[in-house]
């Protein structure tokens, strides 16, 4: 089968690869359909995630079907239509019975990173059962892949622990797939003010159509002073952090009201200063988190609903005999005007 393996940082290729097998009793192997690129797998290739190494299929998100199942798996079965979760889930360990599938001592995000992953026609998915949803019949599928990572990741880092709630003001900095994601999902809440921020004038567009109420951008790196004057001096109470680089959590930390929450979501390879001297008396509340996945089933509720259009989020799509040009197009979001790609494996 194709499948499209980094080989070491800067190095990817699409490669023939054998079918991958039952391993333990829990697992599935499950036939693609369709998945998407993450800027996550764009990390992967430059060398900053260490846990996942040459040789590895890459990819996290994905729907597909059911193709063999190992001896004790009981909730999915050969020809059932599956949602592919980025986060593998035991569902009996600590972790997993506090609800934080992310630290599974069994799983976690191993998908794509330390076992091999979605960009493939096959692949094997261990704790089938609790890391596999079954996609509601007459469903959209491809609407659907965004909820294996983007979705469920802007709207519980962000969104659940920046508690939004009705009336709120929300700054949302970094427009990507995540601070898009975090967008759609704060709705939810009827928040008073979504300020949308970032550096690329494409994205904040595609923020105000989908619902951010202003709209800031960053180019001169005076984000700070225009929010401050859009919420008449106050900031916000929720500041959401959605790039993971030092400057724009800084941002964050100088936008926030008074009694306000700073919810990160970025990914961040160097520190950042913590200005307690400016916060300590703030009574502000910072928060981190590695997405869990525990709201995919409520999530998939509001896209049956039609309370969630994820598909807006998704602007190309390839087949994966195309999975180079696919990434080529993703990385260069600047000038290709790309949010998220879809590929299609069968
Ligand atoms: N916590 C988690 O579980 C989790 C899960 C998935 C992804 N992530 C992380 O979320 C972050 C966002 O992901 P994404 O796919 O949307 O990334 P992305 O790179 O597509 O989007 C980031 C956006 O930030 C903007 N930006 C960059 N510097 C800026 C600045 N100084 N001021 C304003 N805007 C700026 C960019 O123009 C871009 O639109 C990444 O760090 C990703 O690794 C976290
Ligand atoms: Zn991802
Ligand atoms: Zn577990």
């Amino acid at each position: 089968m194709k499948a499209l393996v980094y080989q070491g940082p800067g190095k990817k290729a699409v490669e023939d690869r054998p079918m991958p097998e039952i391993k333990a009793s829990t697992d599935a192997i499950v036939k693609v359909l369709k998945t998407t690129i993450c800027g996550t797998d764009l990390h992967i290739l430059k060398g900053d995630v260490p846990t996942c190494e040459p040789g590895r299929i890459l990819g996290h998100e994905g729907v597909g079907v059911v193709e063999t199942i190992g001896a004790g798996v009981t909730a999915v079965k050969p020809g059932d239509h599956v949602l592919i979760s980025c986060i593998t889930s035991c569902g009996k360990c600590d972790y997993c019975r506090k609800g934080m599938y992310s630290h599974c001592t069994t799983g976690g995000w191993i998908l794509g990173n330390r076992i091999d992953g979605t960009q493939t026609e096959y692949v094997r998915i261990p704790h089938a059962d609790t890391s596999l949803y079954r996609v509601p019949p007459g469903t959209d599928e491809e609407a659907l892949v965004m909820l294996s990572d983007i979705l469920p990741t802007g709207f519980e880092c962000g969104v659940l622990n920046g508690k939004i709630t009705p009336g709120n003001t929300v700054a949302i900095v970094g427009s990507g797939p995540i601070g898009l994601a975090a967008l759609l999902t704060a709705q939810f809440y009827s928040p008073a003010e979504i300020i949308m921020v970032d550096m690329d004038d494409n994205r904040l567009e595609v923020a105000k159509r989908l619902g951010a109420t202003a709209t800031v951008s960053n180019r001169d790196g005076k984000a700070v002073d225009k929010v401050k004057q859009m919420t008449g001096g106050i900031g916000v109470d929720c500041a959401i952090e959605a790039v993971g680089v030092p400057a724009t959590f800084l941002v964050c930390e100088d936008i926030v009201a008074p009694g306000g929450t700073i919810a990160n979501i970025g990914v961040h390879g160097v520190k950042v200063d913590l200005h307690l001297e400016r916060l300590w008396d703030r009574n502000v509340t910072i928060t981190t988190r590695l997405v869990d996945t525990v709201t995919t089933p409520m999530l998939l509720k509001t896209v049956q609903s039609r309370k969630l259009d994820p598909k807006q989020l998704i602007t190309h799509g390839f087949t994966l005999d195309q999975i180079l040009d696919a990434y080529d197009t993703f990385g260069k979001a600047a000038h290709t005007k790309a949010l998220k790609v879809i590929i299609n494996a069968a």
